[in-house]
């Protein structure tokens, strides 16, 4: 991953759309008649061995770039102020200039208590996984599997031959909770088996439904069409068939940018719900306005626990959400 492929990444993303995605063909089973308060409802859950305040984290975006450490500066006080997980994005620059490594060494450095999440590429041996988490005193390690990505983009990855190796020796190797991630084009069937065979123990489905980086490579590449546009699962249907896996602790992102998603997400069995987006958006604000905004999304999430009438988030269940797929 070269700086300038992650800076363009990041200005084409900003101005992307995210219209409808199957969030909305989802509506909530709500009581007219609640039985709870607003200040009493629990919004905390545990995931990766930890317990969290909000169920939501920021999701992987950027580091060791130079656009991409200023939105990581104000998305590190934004996770300290709600004591939200920040996953970093892919630490390859790292391991190719000293520059970029000093900065994530800064990031954590400058955050000492915050919950960080390395992030490498599947092609990392064990070694250099190890390396990855200790530049940033990582709280936990995601391993991005974004095999559509490297095919559509022009200067991407086209050998696969070591990923499952090497995310079976990471898995052996590496001392903190490692998460299989994907990047927007969800997890099927096959991607979960080999992963439950492989002993992966969280995975962050990544679906469909928000950025599209066949389209952003696209964009990129000054090209309107490319036959691996067919390739991808919503994250509504790839968070369905991981229910199908008990052994998974679920992890949704993928189209996820409010209140709403975020529930539903939680209802159909994910431990928390990551938006990486929604975060960039933000970064255009000042940050007491970005706190507002959260501040803002943590009520809308309680208003919607009132309705349902359930108190704490860990209650949620299909029972909650009426599907029209
Ligand atoms: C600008 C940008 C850069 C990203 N870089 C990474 C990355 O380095 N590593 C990674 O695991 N995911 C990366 N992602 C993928 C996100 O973490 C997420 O899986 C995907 O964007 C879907 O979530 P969203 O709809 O909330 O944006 C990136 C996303 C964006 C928008």
């Amino acid at each position: 991953m070269s700086r300038r492929r992650k800076d363009e990444h990041i200005a084409i993303a900003k101005i992307a759309k995210i219209r409808k995605n199957d969030f909305s063909h989802i509506r909530f089973i709500h009581h007219s008649i609640p039985s709870l308060s607003l200040k009493d409802i629990d919004l905390s859950t545990s995931f990766l061995g930890h317990k969290f305040n909000y169920p939501f984290y920021i999701n992987a975006m950027t580091g060791g770039a130079k656009k991409g450490d200023k939105i990581n500066a104000k998305l590190a006080i934004l996770a300290q102020h709600f004591g939200l997980p920040l996953f970093v994005g892919s630490q390859s620059l790292a391991f190719k200039n000293k520059e970029s490594r000093l900065a994530f060494e800064t990031l954590r450095f400058n955050f000492p208590d915050l919950f960080i999440v390395a992030n490498i590429n599947p092609n990392f041996t064990a070694e250099m996984a190890s390396d990855a988490v200790e530049i940033l005193g990582a709280n936990a390690l995601a391993i991005h599997v974004n095999s559509v990505q490297e095919l559509v983009m022009g200067e991407g990855d086209r050998d696969f031959t070591k990923w499952k190796d090497n995310i079976a020796n990471i898995l052996k190797t590496v001392k903190v909770p490692v998460i299989v991630k994907e990047v927007g084009y969800g997890m099927h069937e096959p991607t979960l088996l080999l992963l439950q065979e492989l002993g992966v123990k969280h995975i962050d489905i990544s679906g469909m439904g928000g950025i599209n980086f066949s389209l952003i490579e696209l964009k990129r590449q000054k090209k309107k069409d490319s036959p691996l546009l067919d390739f991808g699962i919503s994250t509504v249907d790839a968070l369905l068939l991981a229910r199908n896996y008990p052994s998974f602790e679920v992890l949704a992102s993928g189209g996820i940018n409010n209140a709403s998603s975020i529930i539903k997400s939680l209802a159909m069995g994910a431990k928390a719900a990551g938006m990486a987006k929604y975060f960039l958006d933000l970064c255009n604000l000042p940050v007491p306005e970005m706190i507002k905004k959260v501040d803002e999304l943590i009520i809308d999430l309680k208003k919607i626990l009132v309705l349902l009438n359930v108190k704490s988030v860990r209650e949620l269940n299909l029972d909650h959400l009426m599907f029209d797929l």
